[in-house]
């Protein structure tokens, strides 16, 4: 049966199929994700629950939420990657960011003294979340510190190498109940060695130029650094070290708790240090007793130079200065400049990942110069 009509009623259903065919798969590409779309904006609580399905497809887990920690400024610019406190430190526990569009969600805000300006004018914005803690980070010694005005009591944190600082930042000796017993005394070519990078005078450096002078006097000082023009490459810090019997572990500022990375070095590489800083208990609340020599067990340089050549010559007495490494274990500290931040700021990830009370740091200039 033939229908005039039937052709052009086909042609219909064809152009409304075709049409609605059309429509939907523009719908469909209209929704369906595309490279030309910005990722989605970053929110820390969707990040954690995706992170939650994917480890386990029940939403009911319940999932420690790692507090923000944002770095306000990167002291002296010296930029690492975040992920270094896992690799260094294997620190894992707060969520650290540079990007200050996160501020009004961050739990903490580190900034860092030396790059606060004058007129505060880089500070973070005020007022602050109500839940948010902001983290006084400096690591210079008092000599070292220019008081900027204004920043008293504007802290609840302190990050300081000082042991009451409210998150002390130090490389601490470990102690292990197997007892090592393969540390073997590197070789030694040089007698006393010292590596100066800055001997500004303005750094109070005064005390242990002098103290070397009066030294040097009496005993071969083999010296080494930027201050003396014989920079040392950073591969070489270490084992140029170990080469030599002992090693000048001056600090540059006589401070309670002044301790730096200067004694760390000999310790990890297999030489004695030769201390000058703050009194022999103080050094003995992080490094052993008899690890390590102090220039104030000593009525004067020469003495202490007398000392040194007679534990040159005597082999059985010097090997008890390394009778510490049987229980104990030395961390090699980062040496690069650029990596100077980064154990202060591994450190506060840690702390703020397991605490979360309430604090303010008042007068934080009379607590620091006291
Ligand atoms: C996921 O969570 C459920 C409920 O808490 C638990 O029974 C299950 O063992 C978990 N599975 C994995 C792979 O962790
Ligand atoms: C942080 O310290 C400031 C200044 O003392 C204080 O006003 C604020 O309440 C403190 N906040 C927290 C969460 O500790």
């Amino acid at each position: 049966m033939s229908n005039p009509k039937t052709p052009s009623l086909l042609r219909v259903g064809i152009v409304v199929t075709l049409a609605g065919v059309i429509s939907l798969s523009l719908v469909l590409l209209w929704y369906s994700p595309s490279n030309r779309c910005p990722p989605p904006a970053y929110k820390p609580d969707q990040y954690i629950q995706i992170s939650s399905v994917e480890s386990n497809n029940s939403l009911t887990e319940t999932v420690e939420e790692k507090p923000i920690l944002l770095l306000w400024v990167w002291p002296q610019d010296y930029r690492f990657d975040f992920s270094d406190c896992k690799k260094f430190y294997n620190i894992d526990n707060c969520q650290l960011t540079d990007d200050r569009s996160l501020y009004n969600n961050a739990d903490n805000v580190i900034v860092y003294h030396r790059d606060i300006r004058w007129d505060l004018s880089n500070l973070p914005p005020s007022p602050r979340p109500g839940f948010q803690r902001w983290i006084w980070l400096h690591l210079e010694s008092p000599t070292n510190t220019i008081k900027i005005p204004g920043l008293e009591n504007l802290f609840n944190l302190t990050l300081s190498y000082r042991q009451d600082a409210d998150i002390p930042v130090r490389l601490r000796l470990t102690t292990t109940k197997k007892p090592n017993e393969d540390f073997v005394i590197p070789k030694k070519d040089k007698l006393v060695c010292w590596i100066v990078s800055n001997n500004a005078a303005s750094t109070g450096v005064g005390t242990r130029n002098g103290f070397y002078q009066e030294l040097s006097k009496h005993i071969q000082v083999t010296l080494f650094g930027k201050a003396y023009a014989r920079f040392l490459d950073y591969k070489d810090y270490y084992p140029t070290i170990a080469s030599c019997k002992f090693y000048l572990a001056f600090e540059n500022s006589v401070h309670k708790d002044y301790i730096t990375e200067k004694i760390n070095g000999p310790l990890v590489a297999g030489s004695v240090p030769v201390v000058l800083g703050p009194p022999r208990r103080n050094y003995e609340n992080f490094v052993p007793g008899d690890s390590f020599i102090h220039v104030n067990d000593f009525p004067d340089a020469k003495s202490l130079a007398d000392y040194l050549h007679q534990l040159d010559k005597d082999e059985d007495a010097y090997r008890k200065y390394f009778n510490w490494r049987k229980h104990l274990t030395p961390a090699p500290h980062l040496i690069l400049q650029t990596q100077e931040f980064i154990l202060a700021i591994c450190t506060a990830c840690d702390h703020v990942g397991r605490h979360k009370e309430y604090k303010e740091a008042h007068d934080i200039y009379d607590w620091y110069f006291s």
